[in-house]
């Protein structure tokens, strides 16, 4: 089995890879998870290149860990290790102080450290980012989705059921439901999401749905114009008035994102443009909903607004393929969506040969895709999407982070916040060639383990 022990990390043997032990005597994952770090014991630096005055100058108050014996550790850093995008390097070890990775490489030259765990041949990968969710909501639709599944489509129009039933929602209620699913995800190794309103749609209700987003993340997203709300049926545009001007006041001071739905049954290009540029003025940064259901200007309109992403891609033409290949806006994927409404596949091959930058995310919704599973999402991406499983993984954790414009997160380096997941599995493949399986054996987070 493998062992935490406060000692160095140079000795522990190899062992096969069965479950990691739960982490001893840990709380349940918080509903807010930004605890502040722990004042701890003075130390030496365990990152001593020289020893020289200078690295005196770096004490810190934190406690160093070691995580050692790692079969194969993705960095997401191509200088290191294999030199491929995923910056492979085997039989490695990581080093984590407080809440940052301060060293990576081989772990037979790893420093010494306050702490050590041994990863026993297991694969580590960082944490993944899921770059799009919407997880403020209350009920499910799970006769929309049975009907779907005997031959009805999905329609935009399904997320007014969601709206009837966030609105009646308490406050504590939508809190809980986002706490629950990050939990969900938080097990499944996913140490970033994102967020959105979008099942308000009153002034009132989408800035309580950003105040509630924003208790369980930073990365929230403003989606004020989801569908046109229920009230304004018959006055789209005066719909698009009321997001771009009350609403926007209410909600830009507690999200960091804009989104818009910018396809047939929500909004046409011009008012989408009229959203997004709205929210820009007020400091938020557009991401769109595109392409999902049908061709459109969704992707388009993104990278002319130079959008952090573009989100589904489903249905791409050329021109899209190049202007995504040419801006710096990052196709995110989101398979749970094809997968549950059953629609025809993105072409994730086509969309990389033409030189975009992918992200795969959950869009864990409980209409078109109710799951929180970032490793469901990679092997649907590597089965039925064509992506080649470091494709795969690269987009889930690094990819996640472009699509957040992040460089914090989504990688394995030093100065990166010490995100990461410890695979009950040799290599990160499994997680397309064992779909299902729970592999996330062990989850830090900011350097602490959470699972
Ligand atoms: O990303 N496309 C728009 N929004 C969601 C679906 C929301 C819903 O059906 O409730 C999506 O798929
Ligand atoms: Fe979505």
């Amino acid at each position: 089995m493998p062992t935490e022990r406060a000692a160095g990390p140079q000795s522990a043997p190899m062992a096969p890879a069965g479950p990691l032990p739960a982490p001893a005597g840990r709380p349940a994952p918080e509903e807010r998870p930004r605890p502040e770090p722990k004042a701890r014991r003075p130390r030496t630096p365990a990152v001593q290149p020289d020893e020289t005055d200078e690295s005196c100058a770096r004490m810190t108050t934190t406690t160093t860990t070691a995580i050692t014996h790692i079969a194969n550790l993705v960095t997401n850093d191509p200088s290191l290790g294999d030199g491929t995008p995923l910056g492979l390097i085997q039989d490695a070890a990581v080093v984590i102080d407080g809440d940052r990775i301060v060293w990576t490489g081989e772990s037979s030259k790893a420093p010494a450290t306050d702490n050590a765990v041994d990863a026993g041949g297991r694969a580590v990968i960082p944490g993944f980012v899921d770059s799009h969710s919407h997880l403020v909501f209350a009920g499910d639709r799970t006769a929309e989705f049975n009907a779907r599944m005997s031959g009805r489509p999905y329609s935009a129009g399904g997320i007014r059921t969601t709206v009837a039933a966030t609105r009646s929602a308490s406050d504590d209620e939508l809190s809980a439901n986002v706490a629950r699913y990050a939990a969900e995800a938080l097990r499944q190794g996913t140490t970033t999401f994102e967020t959105k309103s979008g099942y308000g749609l009153t002034v009132e209700d989408e800035a309580r749905a950003l105040r509630i987003a924003a208790r369980h993340t930073d990365e929230v997203t403003f989606l004020g114009a989801h569908i046109v709300s229920p009230e304004h049926a018959d006055d789209p545009a005066g719909y698009v008035d009321l997001v771009t001007g009350p609403m926007l006041d209410a909600c830009a001071p507690h999200a960091r994102w804009i989104d818009v739905f910018c396809e047939r049954g929500a909004f046409d290009e011009d008012q989408a443009r009229t959203v997004l540029t709205a929210g820009l003025a007020r400091g938020l940064h557009p991401r769109i909903h595109a392409n999902q259901l049908g061709h459109g200007p969704g992707v388009r309109l993104a990278v002319e607004l130079d959008a952090a992403s573009a989100d589904h891609c489903t249905h791409l033409d050329d021109a899209d393929l190049d202007a995504l290949g040419q801006g710096d806006t990052v196709a995110t994927l989101l398979p749970g969506a094809e997968f549950s409404t059953r629609a025809a596949w993105p072409d994730a091959r086509r969309i990389l040969g033409a030189g975009a930058t992918v992200a795969l995310s959950t869009d864990c919704n409980p209409g078109s895709s109710f799951t929180s599973s970032m490793p469901f999402c990679i092997a649907l991406a590597v089965r039925d999407m064509g992506m080649t499983p470091d494709e795969a993984v690269w987009s889930a954790t690094a990819g996640g982070a472009a699509a957040l414009r992040r460089t914090d997160i989504g990688r394995i380096t030093p100065g990166a916040r010490a995100d990461l997941v410890i695979l009950d599995a040799p290599s990160h493949v499994h997680l397309a060639y064992r779909p299902g399986v729970p592999l996330a054996g062990a989850v830090w987070r900011r350097g602490e383990r959470v699972v």
